[in-house]
């Protein structure tokens, strides 16, 4: 790209290199806003770190700037995030997808062959992120995402013609309320649920405050939404097949519990890169109680 990408004719006093430095932002941030602005990727930065920016730009930098230091996310300032190499659009209606989640989509896809069809479930899809990447990443698998918001569907629904991903489908509903009665057994059911307890303070603080409460917390302990989850898996999952839920980073002795009084065996608690527990997964081995 040419050094007149930034048009001196409107050109202000501010450079790129200033603008970063006097955003008042953390510099992967202030680097992803100010190319957002510009329409340019982060490289283009570095390259150009003393073209003058034109004044309307450097103002668009700035609005975002400051709505960025106000806690608003990134990903929604810029309709984007991206997650397991996927690019999504994300809006206010869904959680900003999480790194720690690719950690989820890594053990689903430990368990899922390549060479054969399988049946998946993601509940509680949000911007679809997990559903998208396994279907992406296993093309032969048919994966059924819902939620219970139509509007975190409708940016769902989107992300995967995007991607030209047509092994998906979407429902909507409460859990396994959304699975229609033939729906069958699945061979993975993935979720991750809103697991913050109601009194966490985390909730009224940074980014939390942007994002859907639905999406955050179930209420009360925190763990509502997983008990519903691990106890009613067995009747969706095929002998053999597996759940695999993400869950708070101090809740992984609870979650294994649930497991375990669920009767899943080869229960495995994985930590995320940042070495937190944060996934559960336990397989459905006894055939006795099949649906
Ligand atoms: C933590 S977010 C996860 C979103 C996405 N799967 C991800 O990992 O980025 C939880 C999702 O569960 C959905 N949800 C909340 N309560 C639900 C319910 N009762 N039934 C189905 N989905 C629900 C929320 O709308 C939200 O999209």
């Amino acid at each position: 790209m040419s050094r007149n990408v930034v048009p001196d004719a409107a050109a202000g006093e501010i450079s790129v290199r200033r603008a970063l430095a006097q955003c008042g932002l953390v510099p992967v941030d202030a680097q992803v806003l100010l190319a957002h602005a510009l329409g340019v990727d982060r490289a283009w930065l570095v390259a150009h770190a003393t073209d003058p920016l034109p004044r309307e730009r450097a103002g668009a930098f700035f609005d975002l700037a400051k709505r960025r230091r106000d806690g608003e996310p990134v990903a929604y300032l810029v309709g984007r995030r991206e997650f397991h190499g996927l690019d999504l659009r994300v809006t206010p209606a869904v959680l900003v997808p999480r790194p720690e989640t690719e950690t989820l989509v890594d053990v689903a896809l430990e368990r899922l062959p390549r060479d054969r069809p399988v049946d998946v479930a993601d509940l509680g899809t949000g911007s679809g992120a997990i559903a998208l990447a396994i279907a992406s990443a296993r093309p032969l698998a048919r994966v059924l995402a819902t939620d219970v918001s139509q509007d975190a569907l409708a940016v769902a629904r989107g992300n995967a013609a995007r991607l030209g991903l047509s092994n998906v489908a979407f429902a909507p509903g409460d859990w396994y309320a959304a699975l229609a009665p033939d729906a069958g057994a699945f061979d993975l059911v993935a979720a991750n649920p809103p697991y913050v307890a109601a009194d966490d303070a985390h909730l009224s603080e940074g980014d939390l405050r942007f994002e859907p409460a639905q999406a955050l917390t179930p209420g009360g302990d925190g763990l509502d939404a997983l008990r519903t989850i691990v106890a009613g898996a067995r009747s969706h999952l095929r002998a053999g097949g597996w759940l695999a839920v993400e869950h708070g980073f101090d809740q992984s002795d609870a979650v294994r519990a649930l497991f375990a009084e669920a009767g899943f065996e080869a229960v495995e608690v994985r930590r995320d890169l940042a070495g937190i527990p944060r996934v559960v997964a336990g397989r459905n081995l006894n055939l006795g109680s099949e649906p």
